[in-house]
């Protein structure tokens, strides 16, 4: 046992603390570079004066409400029954969803964090207790901030209306709070010089108005990091996700269980292809470093050219990822 212990200091030590400078005449010519060792992701950019870190954090699916949601039970009763009792993902100890959540904004406070991005399904339906008491740990961290939403965040099952009307209705009767008075559809901000673009794509598709935002978003060379909710399209990916050739009716197993309008039969539109592909030219040439998304609850990460897009591990599950962006040298 002593031997293993022996061992495995030794490797640590091995390992050591990541290096901070990466200059090396390999790298001539790379104007970025990503690297990841579980949670952590490290994107070295030459075009980075100092170091920015961001806690990313998805899907903790906070369950709790209080007698204001009362005459919304019918539409919130069976998804409120989810992911009460949870495991963490690195201890696999028993844990639940306000404990994940307190003990990572906890985590960002002492990394010092230069802001937490939420990338959705913080609620599992828009209880006013549940986001109140969101906002409420945020504010109290001294973080900066900043949300975009999952499909769960918005939705009432069983509710009258298209995804698209219902999230209108419910991010202005209860989301707004956590827009802080950004506008859903996308928006920025800049930290160090690190430009920070969130869309709202948690109805799976994208809008006109969202690409054409996007596309003067990310004019020029300034670095940036794309937040959203559901994955786009990559190789490999479940269909649940943003433009893949197997989203639509015949692949949407869920609709019932959520008593949701169906995805359409004839998949993905034309402007949620054409987002995807204005987002893998942005990663070449307009030095998009990487994107961040969430809802399929595990981590995962693909590579298409030049786009690195990661999933986080669910927040429910104690998941999350603490990017560092840095200077190359
Ligand atoms: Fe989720």
């Amino acid at each position: 046992m002593k031997k293993i212990a022996v061992v495995l200091a030794a490797a640590l030590l091995l390992a050591g603390p990541a290096a901070t400078a990466q200059k090396s005449p390999l790298l001539k010519g790379i104007r970025s570079t990503v690297y990841q060792k579980g949670p952590q992701v490290r994107i070295y950019s030459e075009d980075v004066t100092e170091p920015v870190r961001i806690f990313v954090i998805s899907d903790t699916h906070l369950f709790r409400s209080d007698e204001r949601e009362e005459p919304f039970r019918q539409y919130s009763d069976r998804i409120a029954q989810t992911h009460h009792k949870t495991k963490h993902f690195q201890t696999l100890e028993d844990t639940d969803p306000e404990e994940c959540l307190v003990k990572t904004v906890a985590l960002a406070k002492e990394r010092h964090a230069d802001a937490i991005a939420l990338l959705g399904d913080m609620v599992s339906f828009p209880s006013e207790d549940g986001i109140e008491w969101l906002k409420e740990q945020l504010d109290a961290s001294g973080i900066p901030w900043f949300y975009t939403s999952g499909n769960h965040d918005w939705q009432y099952e069983g509710m009258e209306g298209t995804l698209e009307e219902l999230r209108e209705t419910w991010t202005e009767k209860r989301l707004s709070p956590l827009y802080q008075g950004y506008d859903h559809k996308l928006y920025s901000v800049e930290i160090k010089g690190v430009k920070l673009i969130f869309l709202d794509n948690s109805i799976y598709e994208i809008l006109p108005e969202q690409l054409k935002a996007f596309r003067q978003e990310v004019k020029g060379k300034q670095p940036k990091i794309l937040f959203y909710h559901i994955p786009f399209f990559a190789p490999g990916y479940s269909n649940h996700s943003t433009a893949h050739p197997e989203w639509g009716l015949g692949s949407d197993n869920l609709y019932k269980i959520e008593r949701r309008q169906p995805w359409p039969e004839d998949g993905p539109g034309q402007v949620s292809k054409d987002m995807w592909k204005a987002v893998l030219k942005a990663c070449g040439k307009n030095n998009l470093l990487a994107t961040f998304c969430g809802h399929h609850h595990k981590e995962q990460h693909s590579e298409v050219g030049p786009w690195h897009q990661f999933t986080v591990t669910a927040n429910y599950n104690g998941g999350y990822y603490e990017v560092i962006i840095e200077p190359m040298d």
